[in-house]
């Protein structure tokens, strides 16, 4: 009895042992282990064709975990203002899935007019969420390309044309989105500047451009925004792609500013296996596949990073070493994503997230010009409104390229108009015409038909008719999302606006004193008609409550506190890119029919240097039309005199700057206090000034607040490109503390020793 006894106890002792060894959990699942030791355990674990399979893509938009090891997938998404539509496995037609519609938050150029850091923050927040909800890993966006010229076809899904404001834009939306638990994919490093030629060609720009003016914001976005990923960008830098660049991704991402999150390829822009290999590309997304035809099981395992990387490492061509260090970077963003297991659940199309559209709208339209104060409309006098052009009813949710969205709603203008005036005055519309009526943009469908077969002067005359016959007409017109406009893969093909729209809007401002222009666009445009238009309103893409943050601004409900992010040319030739640059490319290679395919890339060259947008307007002294900055207010602001707390300061100090605003008007209000500094005598050429801090201050009518900005030599500094640093020359500076680049109040001397 007593044996069997004894020896039934060994028996469960024994298999209760073998049951405790079996769920203790390995390292790389045990979340109380230092990430760096669950990393190694997992590389340990893993097969070498387990880790390949790792680096490249698995179907349009995803990648592969470790299945064995129960190591997620990754799901990426596009794009920076809004979480894309499911797409097919292979291929980019719409999944037709019922339950992927979000909320369409406004364009970055948008976002970034609002100079309002917080702002970024709730918008990242807010479309992390959408992404986590959508069960995405990581977000490709935000764009963060320099506004060169006014004809990039994708300057809307970017922040403007200066580093600074980009760099302080950019990063609270990158902190934002990845507090879900969702990684950022700040793109395209570094020099995607223009759509045309940006498979076929090689950009040139010399070291001090390259770091004072186009890395930056990348440089931020990582070291102060800690974006755990990034995407490299099609072109060539010094003749290699940028997403297998030495230069760019070895020397100083992972070099100089020491990076060590995942570079992941844009589309289809790896074009080499070795140099994928050793130049500092991790994931590989996009490259020629159509699924299956390729000849072999599956078509993905030809992508550069896949099979072909395998035969070099068995061959014993190349090492494991980048495979390991490749597969580290993912694994680690894996603990932060996948695997994080205090990610919040996210969210979608929620109230607060309509809500953060909106306000994001709301502060982002930028108010250009407001003769006489005609708006806000004021409805004790206006009783019959006319809103005339195509983009009042058209859908620019969809369209653009990657960044296109299935909104689940989108406010028009129309109806964001009629909305919000309709109980105190008739509104009615009038096309004035037709631009583009298509309802469908690779394979996306708006569902909208805009067919409209009349003559282009029959819907003048209309509209013109209707003008005459109303109390207030706001013509809402500009560019949209169709190739060659505000679309990626195409640039614009000239600066004034499509459609003939100067034409009718020529003859709205005969038929009509009250005349507003509302410009929907993510670029500037040419307006010939500027001096005889009383008001023109930049309404950007403003996303699924595009119309209602409109009405808002026209109501007066919102008074409008926007700065334009990027300077508003006369004309082309009056920009620095145009002027000095290579555009589209070098002329004679452009003759010689280069830039046609990858065998014959074009050079283009970016002469201009540092002098990108006011800083070459400021410098040359060409008025632009609009400056950077700019941006007006339904009241008044005055800037008290500024002071600082030194005179002097030295190479390790920090010197302060304080002053007043107050709001002098009627009306509650916003202004961006803006402080650029000049180098007064400098050994190299250095722009007139340049934006080095900034502040939104909201503000009562009649109150008045102190604000301080804080400044230290990275302000002051140039970058020397002999001597391959940064440099803040001693000598006489000026802090310039103003409402727009064109409009300084208070200025300030002080001496650095
Ligand atoms: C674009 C990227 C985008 C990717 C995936 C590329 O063509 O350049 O910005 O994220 O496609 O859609």
């Amino acid at each position: 009895m007593l044996k069997k006894f004894v020896f039934l106890s060994l028996i469960t002792l024994t298999y209760t042992a073998s049951i405790a060894q079996n769920i203790t959990t390995p390292t790389y699942l045990d979340e109380t282990k230092p990430v760096e030791q669950r990393v190694q355990d997992a590389l340990s674990r893993m097969t070498l064709e387990e880790k390949v399979a790792m680096l490249h893509a698995q179907s349009k938009f995803s990648s592969a975990g470790v299945p064995r090891l129960g190591i997620p997938e990754f799901w990426t998404t596009d794009g920076p203002h809004g979480v894309r539509a499911e797409v097919k496995w292979d291929e980019w037609d719409q999944a037709g899935w019922t339950n992927d519609s979000i909320v369409a938050f406004p364009a970055l150029t948008a976002l970034a007019a609002t100079w309002n850091k917080k702002m970024s923050w709730n918008y990242g927040k807010a479309l992390g969420e959408e992404a986590r909800y959508r069960k995405k890993d990581i977000l490709l966006g935000p764009g963060i390309n320099i506004y060169r010229t006014p004809l990039n076809g994708r300057n809307f899904e970017y922040m403007g044309e200066d580093p600074y404001l980009t760099s302080k834009m950019a990063v609270p939306y990158i902190q934002g989105v990845q507090s879900n638990g969702v990684a950022t994919s700040v793109k395209h490093f570094a020099f995607n500047n223009q759509e045309m030629f940006r498979h076929t060609s090689n950009v040139k720009v010399d070291d001090r451009a390259m770091y004072e003016i186009y890395l930056p914001a990348f440089k931020a976005a990582v070291t102060e925004g800690d974006s755990w990923t990034i995407m490299g960008a099609y072109d060539k830098y010094k003749d290699q792609y940028s997403s297998q660049n030495q230069y760019l991704l070895n020397d100083i991402l992972k070099g100089e500013w020491n990076y060590k999150g995942v570079v992941i390829s844009d589309w289809g822009a790896v074009n080499n296996t070795e140099q994928a290999i050793k130049n500092g590309l991790d994931l590989e997304f996009g490259s020629w596949t159509n699924g299956l035809s390729a000849g072999t099981k599956n078509a993905y395992d030809n992508y550069y990073l896949a099979q072909p990387y395998l035969n070099l490492i068995k061959s014993g061509k190349v090492g494991t070493k980048e495979l390991d260090d490749k597969v580290s970077r993912l694994l680690n963003l894996a603990y932060k994503t996948t695997m994080n297991k205090n990610k919040p659940f996210g969210s979608i199309a929620s109230e607060e997230h309509k809500t953060v559209a909106k306000q994001v709208g709301e502060e982002g339209i930028v108010l250009l010009k407001n003769d006489k104060n005609i708006l806000p409309i004021d409805l004790n006098k206006v009783k019959t409104i006319a809103v005339i052009g195509e983009n009042a009813i058209k859908m620019m949710t969809v369209g653009g390229g990657s960044s296109s969205l299935k909104a689940k709603y989108e406010i028009l203008p129309l109806d964001g108009i009629k909305s919000r005036f309709a109980k105190e005055a008739e509104v009615k519309f009038a096309r004035g015409y037709v631009g583009d009526p298509r309802g469908e943009y690779n394979g996306v469908k708006s569902g909208q038909d805009l067919k409209d077969d009349r003559p282009a002067d029959v819907l003048l005359n209309e509209a013109v008719d209707l003008a005459k016959k109303s109390d207030f007409v706001i013509f809402v017109g500009g560019l949209n999302k169709s190739d060659h406009q505000d679309a990626e893969g195409a640039d614009r093909k000239s600066y004034g606006l499509p459609y003939n729209q100067d034409n009718l809007i020529a003859a709205l401002t005969k038929a009509n004193k009250n005349f507003a222009v509302v410009l929907v666009s993510g670029n500037a445009v040419a307006m010939p008609w500027v001096k005889d238009v009383p008001a023109i309103v930049q309404a950007w893409y403003l996303g699924s409550e595009a119309g209602h943050s409109l009405a808002s601004v026209l109501s007066g409900d919102t008074n409008p506190s926007g700065k334009l992010p990027f300077t508003f040319p006369v004309k082309l030739e009056d920009n620095a890119a145009h002027r000095l640059g290579e555009y589209p490319g070098n002329k004679e290679e452009l003759a010689a029919g280069k830039g046609k395919n990858q065998e014959n890339p074009i050079n283009i060259s970016y002469n201009e240097g540092i002098f990108v947008g006011y800083r070459w307007h400021d410098t040359q002294k060409i008025k632009p039309q609009f400056s950077f900055g700019h941006g007006l207010s339904y009241t008044t602001f005055a800037f008290g005199k500024a002071k600082s707390d030194k005179t002097t300061m030295t190479q390790d100090d920090k010197i302060t700057f304080t002053f007043t605003v107050k709001n002098t008007g009627r009306k509650a209000g916003a202004e961006v206090a803006q402080l650029y500094i000049a180098d007064l005598k400098s050994s190299v050429p250095r722009p007139s000034k340049e934006l080095k801090g900034f502040e939104k201050v909201f503000l009562n009518p009649g109150e008045e607040k102190e604000v301080s900005i804080t400044i230290d030599k990275t302000a002051l500094s140039f970058f020397d490109a002999d001597k391959h640093s940064w440099v803040a020359e001693p000598g006489d500076f000026e802090a310039l503390i103003g409402n727009a680049s064109d409009n300084i109040q208070t200025k300030v001397k002080f001496t650095l020793q």
